[in-house]
């Protein structure tokens, strides 16, 4: 019964959607179990690209999803993309846990409130409401679906809301939004079902599932750059959790790499280059947040960072993106360790001030020439050993220190420029 999760090592971005979307095609079903509508994962699909926000993109190629309990909700983006898929596609299976907790319009208003509050000094989050949900979730004041489908809402919990939030939200606003929400949530109603037996019965048949991680793994609430974070779990450990079954139903953890770093918002990034050089790399490698079009920072790759990442996840094999992106430079450098004060750093630092301030260890390894698209083609069918050289060292740079190997790596942005090793 292989139940394999698809978790980013870096601060998102690494490439998620591609990659299952490619894994799906030997897939039975992926499942979302995180994040929200903050997520934004990219598929290309012939000469267009298809952006997903809250359905898994491996659905364009297995048909067959389930969104857990583990993400929170924005009804009217989740409608949308079922339509848009379905249009693309044709019919998709979905299942929809009940227990998923509602994004409501109080959670964006809040988001963009307590960003604009803190005078551009805020986490740089994407103002989907993500952070809100997630208090409302915690504090135990959440919507979910089936609370709207089977009208639980006590007008006791309507009154704390109301005052709590009265500096915006009137009672009435509320009234109304959910009078709304249950004509909305009437569209998607037969997809609502019990995600955890849907999982279980395809993985006790022996199908492949794709759990399809959000975000990435230092973006993560408890083990990230804290606060600069999202408001859910990241790791490998949420799909369980996120969709209700057990860890001993996953089978493998599979953590993907893109070839250098980048961040979206605020918060430290050891690594991080500027300039021309950035630049490029932005441009080249198409590095603008798929959320909110914001231009990603960029960065070395960081094998410290990466380490830390992999133990958090368990990874047992690894995927390397965006090695096209980084062609046409003569030397590539990869930081191996960072500095303090003089010392050496022994442990991933817990709190931003002292990730901001710490000096990376660079190796420098030789670059590699562009690739021409018959060239891409060609490696495509012959493996991995007619990779470029200084590319395969990289690579095995990469395995040798984080002592995992790397199982499959992504030449070009169309889903079948990949090579299986
Ligand atoms: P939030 O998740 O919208 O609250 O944003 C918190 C932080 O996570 C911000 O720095 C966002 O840019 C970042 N973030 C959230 N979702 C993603 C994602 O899918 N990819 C990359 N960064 C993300």
């Amino acid at each position: 019964m292989p139940g394999k999760v698809i978790i980013g090592l870096q601060w998102g971005d690494e490439g998620k959607g591609k990659i299952s979307a490619y894994l799906c095609r030997n897939a039975r079903l992926v499942v979302r179990f995180n994040g929200g509508a903050n997520a934004g994962h990219t598929v290309p699909l012939g000469n267009t690209e298809l952006r997903l926000h809250l359905l898994p993109a491996g659905v364009v190629s297995c048909r067959k999803a389930a969104i857990g309990s583990g993400v929170y909700l924005d009804i009217r983006t989740l409608i949308d993309e079922i339509k848009i898929v379905q249009e693309i596609i044709g019919e998709i299976e979905l299942t929809i846990s009940p227990r998923a907790h509602i994004v409501l319009g109080i959670h964006r208003e809040l988001d963009g409130y307590l960003e604009d509050i803190r005078g551009g000094k805020g986490i740089g989050t994407t103002r989907r409401g993500i952070g809100p949900a997630a208090m409302f979730k915690y504090g135990r004041i959440g919507l979910r679906i089936i609370d709207i489908i089977e009208n639980n809402i006590s007008n006791d919990n309507l009154r704390f809301i109301s005052s709590l939030m009265g500096w915006k939200y009137s009672e009435y606003k509320y009234v109304e939004e959910v009078r709304e929400l249950r004509s909305e949530i009437d569209k998607i109603r037969r997809y609502v079902g019990n995600v955890s037996n849907v999982i279980r019965s395809e993985l006790q048949n022996g199908q492949t599932v794709i759990f399809e991680g959000a975000q990435g793994t230092m973006l993560d609430l408890d083990h990230g750059t804290y606060p600069y974070v999202t408001s859910s779990t990241t790791l490998a450990s949420a799909a369980a959790h996120g969709v209700g079954i057990s860890l001993k139903e996953l089978s493998e953890v599979i953590g993907i790499i893109k070839a250098y770093t980048t961040r979206v918002g605020e918060g430290p990034l050891p690594t991080e280059i500027s300039g021309k050089l950035a630049e490029e790399i932005r441009i080249k490698g198409k590095e603008f947040g798929a959320t909110t079009g914001r231009p990603r920072r960029i960065g070395w790759l960081d094998l410290f960072q990466l380490n830390y990442a992999a133990r958090l996840n368990g990874v047992d094999k690894l995927i390397i993106t965006h090695l096209d992106t980084l062609s046409g430079l003569t030397k590539l450098k990869v930081c191996v360790g960072y500095e303090l004060d003089g010392e050496k750093v022994q442990e991933f630092p817990e709190t931003v001030n002292r990730l901001s301030r710490v000096s990376p260890i660079y190796a420098e390894l030789e670059g590699w020439d562009a690739l021409t698209r018959e060239q891409v083609d060609k490696i495509v069918k012959e493996g991995y050993g007619a990779l470029p050289r200084p590319m395969r060292k990289y690579i095995e740079f990469v395995e040798d220190s984080l002592k995992i190997p790397v199982k499959l790596i992504s030449i070009g942005p169309r889903i079948q420029d990949v090579i299986e090793r």
